[in-house]
């Protein structure tokens, strides 16, 4: 059976989630789900990251320790991906001993490697980022750019990562992988910053406290970012088990670590635009350095606007997620979040967007589907289903709806996925609409139409199930068919023919009230 390791970014802690956050974790489910569907192993893995300045400045400031901090912040996210569906296999938390086992292997493998030496750094610093900037990456007032706050001046001694000498390496793998980067756009973003010069990075601090000390050297913490990234081999197994063995190729420690490890590594990770640097560069040269097979993908996603902003704690203006689930439901939410942006471009986050395409796309297309065949099938069929036509003219829209759906998810592509799945119920609509199957008496000609239209919603719930999980168990059961959707298995399970006729159809309350 392939493997499908599958990353979100670990989210701050200094935040609480926000519909930033949902979005690329709800666009990870989806993706988790829909390989799950095509019969492959799936481990999705999201977190919390919760080492750094910005933290030990939250929890000073709200008069706490760092660790009482974290720990209230972190559940939040795990509630919050739970209300959501979210169907991780794995929540690493950095402040975890197997991370902090697996921080410690990765840099001292690196700097066994001789790419970590001493230094002295004197430069500027903005906390929220966790980055150092030179003069001309700031805003005039020695602003940072992101967060238009200023920077501090830091001069300490630090350990350097020597990321200029992974220069060619990287334009080298990055050219024989040249599909590693989607949207292509990105890709090119994240080359044009190799081309423009690569610095070492520094990867400890000594003037905080919060993080992993360094393994060789306790005066110095790992720098944030560098803990950070490492969460995606640490959360399965690199490290953990106590003695270093040194030397494996892949892998980590403890021969149970090492198993896990080879079994999912190498990932594909979920990112947003902000943080190519830090994926996209900074990553493959640790792991270059350490021996560590590079990353499969990388699918850069753009940011959610909110009123043309990127929506943050920072910038004021941040949806709950929570909150809008209250009106529109989890499944509208989720649709909404998948289907309204194109990934990997910005999309504008409106009230009025959300309730515009709830009411489209689910309430009056999925909804108004499911809910007229049940009718029709009640009162013409006696709420028995009748079997569906090997020739039928719907057959055609369903396999033509699988394929652009399975393109869709291949290419990382939500939105394009789930426009594919919408065809088909627009086209089985249409077909009602042709045909009239509640104008006609009851007989041979009723249940052919209905029998077509049942088989559609039936590959309808399949297709559909990683973007609206809930309502497509519903719409299987009021079908009729037994067991969870999601235990079905594509392509099998959309070809057309699968419905097998004679179970009660149910009618139910509307799946998708118009708001
Ligand atoms: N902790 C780091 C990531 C470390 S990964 C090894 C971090 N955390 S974050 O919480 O600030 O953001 C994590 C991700 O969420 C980023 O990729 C960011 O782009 C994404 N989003 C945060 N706000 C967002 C929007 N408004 N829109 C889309 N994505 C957003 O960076």
């Amino acid at each position: 059976m392939s493997t499908y390791y599958l990353t979100t970014p670990i989210y701050y802690v200094t935040a609480k989630p926000h519909l930033g956050h949902a979005y690329t974790t709800i666009i990870g489910d989806a993706l988790a789900r829909w390989h799950r569907l095509l019969g492959e192993d799936v481990h999705f893995l999201t977190g919390t990251d919760e080492h750094g300045q910005k933290v030990q400045d939250y929890a000073d400031a709200a008069g706490q320790t760092a660790q009482a901090f974290v720990d209230e912040i972190a559940p939040l996210y795990e509630q919050a991906w739970k209300r959501l569906n979210i169907s991780n296999d794995d929540f690493i938390r950095t402040t975890e001993a197997r991370h902090k086992l697996g921080v410690a292997e990765l840099l001292q493998r690196c700097y066994d490697a001789g790419d970590i030496e001493l230094d002295v750094y004197k430069g500027k610093y903005c906390v929220a980022c966790e980055e150092y900037y030179t003069d001309d990456e700031l805003d005039p007032g020695d602003l940072c750019k992101i967060h238009k706050r200023p920077v501090e001046y830091y001069e300490e001694e630090n350990y350097f990562f020597r990321l200029s000498r992974f220069e060619q390496r990287l334009l080298d793998w990055y050219a024989t992988h040249p599909n590693a980067i989607v949207p292509e756009f990105r890709g090119n973003e994240a080359l044009g910053l190799i081309r423009g010069g690569l610095r070492d990075f520094s990867v400890s601090r000594t003037t905080l406290k919060w993080g992993i000390p360094i393994p060789w050297d306790a005066k110095h913490v790992a720098y944030v970012w560098f803990d950070a990234l490492a969460n995606y081999i640490t959360a399965i197994g690199f490290g953990s088990g106590g003695t270093s063995s040194g030397g494996t190729s892949s892998g980590g420690t403890s021969s149970g670590g090492r198993a896990e490890f080879d079994k999912w590594w190498p990932a594909r990770h979920l990112i947003g635009k902000d943080i190519i640097r830090h994926h996209c560069v900074y990553w493959p040269a640790m792991l270059m350095s350490a021996g560590i097979e590079l990353p499969v993908q990388w699918a850069v996603g753009g940011w959610l606007l909110s009123g043309g902003e990127k929506m943050s704690k920072t910038s004021g203006n941040v949806v709950n997620p929570l909150d809008l689930i209250d009106d529109i439901g989890v499944d509208g939410f989720r649709y909404y979040v998948l289907a309204e942006t194109t990934y990997g471009q910005d999309g504008d986050f409106t009230y009025e967007g959300l309730i515009s395409r709830y009411n489209s796309d689910l309430a009056n297309n999925l909804g108004n589907l499911l809910s007229r065949v049940a009718t029709v099938v009640d009162k013409k069929c006696d709420g028995i289903s009748p079997a569906p036509r090997a020739d039928s003219p719907l057959a055609a829209a369903a396999r033509a709806a699988y394929d652009a759906t399975a393109e869709g998810w291949d290419a990382v592509q939500p939105s394009r996925a789930l426009d594919a799945t919408w065809q088909l119920i627009r086209a089985t609509n249409a077909y009602l609409e042709a045909n009239e199957p509640w104008k006609s008496e009851p007989g041979p000609g009723v249940d052919a139409v209905m029998g077509d239209a049942l088989e559609a919603l039936r590959i309808v719930a399949v297709l559909a199930s990683p973007a609206v999980p809930a309502t497509s168990q519903i719409v299987w059961e009021r079908l009729g068919l037994s067991g969870d959707v999601t235990d079905q298995r594509l392509p099998a399970a959309a070809k057309w023919g699968g419905y097998p006729g004679g179970l009660p159809v149910a009618k139910g309350e509307p799946l998708f009230p118009r708001r």
